[in-house]
């Protein structure tokens, strides 16, 4: 399975601590191995189950999100340089792995997408976190899982939770509107 998950993040390479990278292949493996899904349904199954009819991927918005928060982190540090300290790993890790825990809150039945008994009472940030936890994720890597939703709203967000929660908002709410139209 680990090979899947390399296949299906090449953005894994974009970490540069080796440990840092073998605990997030580790923790998406996992949660393939606790979850109805599978790395093909990534590629077809909606990012959202908050958009009727969305046909945006779950991959594809996935990786958006993993784009943007690198480069948007890369201009604050090109811009603000000492000013505010930005760990790139923990940004790119964090994105990463900010859905993983979809796998548990998510299943297939009918050939439908649907919540879980299980994603119902712990949502997505939830069982990020704790499959994270079980494959030694640094805490500052979980606190950006934990969050990165509305969850994190209260709390205080690292400058990485802060990054990759604009990141995954700013390319999830616009689609809300085309969805008023
Ligand atoms: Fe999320």
């Amino acid at each position: 399975m680990s090979a899947a998950v390399k296949k299906l993040w090449p953005e894994l390479d974009w970490i540069g601590d080796p440990d840092l990278c073998q605990r997030v292949t580790a923790t998406w493996t996992r949660a393939f191995e606790l979850s109805s899904l599978n790395p093909d349904d990534l590629e077809r199954i909606p990012f959202t189950l908050l958009i009727p009819g969305c046909t945006v991927t779950f991959m594809q918005h996935k990786r958006c999100v993993v784009h943007v928060a690198r480069r948007a982190a890369e201009a604050m540090r090109e811009a603000f340089g000492t000013a505010l300290p930005i760990d790139l790993d923990t940004v790119i890790a964090g994105a990463i792995l900010a859905d993983v825990g979809k796998l548990l809150e998510y299943e297939q039945a009918e050939g439908v997408t649907r919540q879980s008994k299980r994603g119902e009472a712990l949502r997505h940030p939830f069982t990020g976190v704790a499959v994270a936890m079980m494959c030694g994720v640094p805490d500052a890597v979980c606190h950006i899982i934990a969050a990165h939703a509305a969850e994190g709203d209260l709390v205080r967000r690292s400058t990485e939770a802060y990054i990759v929660h604009h990141a995954d908002f700013m390319t999830y709410l616009p689609f809300k509107n085309l969805e008023k139209k």
